[in-house]
């Protein structure tokens, strides 16, 4: 019997684009090899800070690049806030960076999150009681729960940034996963001045690239990437290099396609098999992205069910992680996007059966 993992949010291998980025990876080394061996400057490598410029449609001195997003927030963290301040994420968020900001000493309160982004009177009471640093927000396939911020509710979060004066930071790295329906404006879109916008190409070429980006106003990109240089000299050039050949390649377009044609048959055996043998779980119905998440039915947790599971042949993470200020008991988060949909039907097939077994 294989175990069958619902466990880690990491792209499938048979996703990455390897003779693409060997091929990249030749180009760009005899082209630019010197400045990609080189050290440089901290907002990272010029042409592909150039590149994503003119793909968002900014300019250059609004991008910045990092190993990777995770760090990028941990930048935010050691410029913005001092132990003690207020942050606010949704809850559940991105457990991650739950431990950035706990580790800076950050005061997190979670703000109510429901099908279709956070709970705004919720966020209107947390603000009568102390305004935030900044707002972590997940618009687009959330992680972990796996859902989309209606425009309606991204409007009042502008609203409420502008009127009481914090910032959004709009951590986006699924947002081209979409397998169905129509996308939301950004909220960088719709507050330039308000948000910081950050994504990567962990989920679009492969995680071994590290290079994530964020897109703002020049005067905090250029603090961050102080930051950024004082810790590691400059970001790690030979993998941006080989991303901005094979991006400027016209490779990402088609590399999407392929990602979702990959993805959208695993999300939809991810919700046929909820409805198949777990119709009493309430569950998130996305369309994209990596994740589905489900609330267990009332009297059963997913600790229980977690220890049932794992004889079963099937692991769980704990869902109390991404609960920034208690609660998550019922929990459980299903990344689905490196099982095959057979591996996923008989996930969930397990899965029914250690919550009976747990009840
Ligand atoms: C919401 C979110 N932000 C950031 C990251 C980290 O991405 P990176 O690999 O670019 O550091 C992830 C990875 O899973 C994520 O889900």
């Amino acid at each position: 019997m294989n175990t069958i993992n619902f466990t880690r949010g990491v792209p499938a291998n048979e996703s990455f684009p390897i003779d693409e980025v060997i091929d990249a990876a030749r180009a760009a080394l005899n082209d630019k090899g010197a400045a990609m061996l080189q050290y440089g400057p901290a907002l990272g490598f010029q042409p592909l800070r150039e590149w994503l410029a003119e793909w968002q449609g900014v300019s250059a001195n609004n991008v910045l690049t990092g190993n990777g997003s995770l760090q990028i927030i941990e930048f935010l963290c050691l410029e913005m806030l001092k132990p003690g301040d207020l942050v606010f994420t949704e809850t559940p968020s991105y457990d991650r960076t739950i431990g950035l900001l706990r580790r800076r000493g950050a005061r997190v309160v979670g703000i109510p999150l429901e099908s279709d982004g956070p709970n705004i009177e919720a966020l209107e009471r947390a603000l009568a009681q102390g305004v935030p640093k900044f707002f972590y927000v997940i618009p687009d396939f959330q992680n972990p729960a796996g859902t989309t911020c209606s425009g309606a509710k991204r409007r009042r979060l502008v609203e409420l940034a502008n009127k009481h004066g914090f910032l959004l930071i709009e951590d986006a790295p699924y947002r081209l996963l979409r397998y169905r329906g129509k996308e939301e404006p950004t909220l960088y879109a719709m507050a330039p001045d308000r948000t910081l916008h950050m994504s990567s190409f962990t989920k679009l070429i492969a995680p071994g690239v590290r290079t994530g980006f964020m897109i703002g106003e020049p005067s905090i990109i250029g603090k961050l990437a102080k930051v950024a240089e004082e810790t590691y000299i400059s970001p790690g050039y030979v993998a941006q290099g080989i991303t901005w050949e094979w991006c400027r390649r016209g490779l990402l377009k088609p590399q999407i396609e392929r990602l979702k044609e990959l993805y959208a048959p695993r999300l939809d055996a991810c919700l046929a098999g909820l409805d198949k043998y777990m119709p009493d779980a309430s569950a998130t119905r996305p369309d994209g992205g990596f994740f589905v998440s489900i609330t267990l039915p009332e009297g059963v947790n997913t600790a229980a069910v977690r220890a049932k599971a794992t004889p079963l042949g099937l692991n769980l993470t704990d869902g109390a992680a991404f609960f920034p200020d208690g609660g998550g008991e019922r929990f459980v988060r299903l990344p689905f996007c490196a099982l095959t949909p057979a591996e996923i039907d008989q996930g969930i097939l397990r899965l029914s059966e250690a919550v009976k077994a747990a009840r």
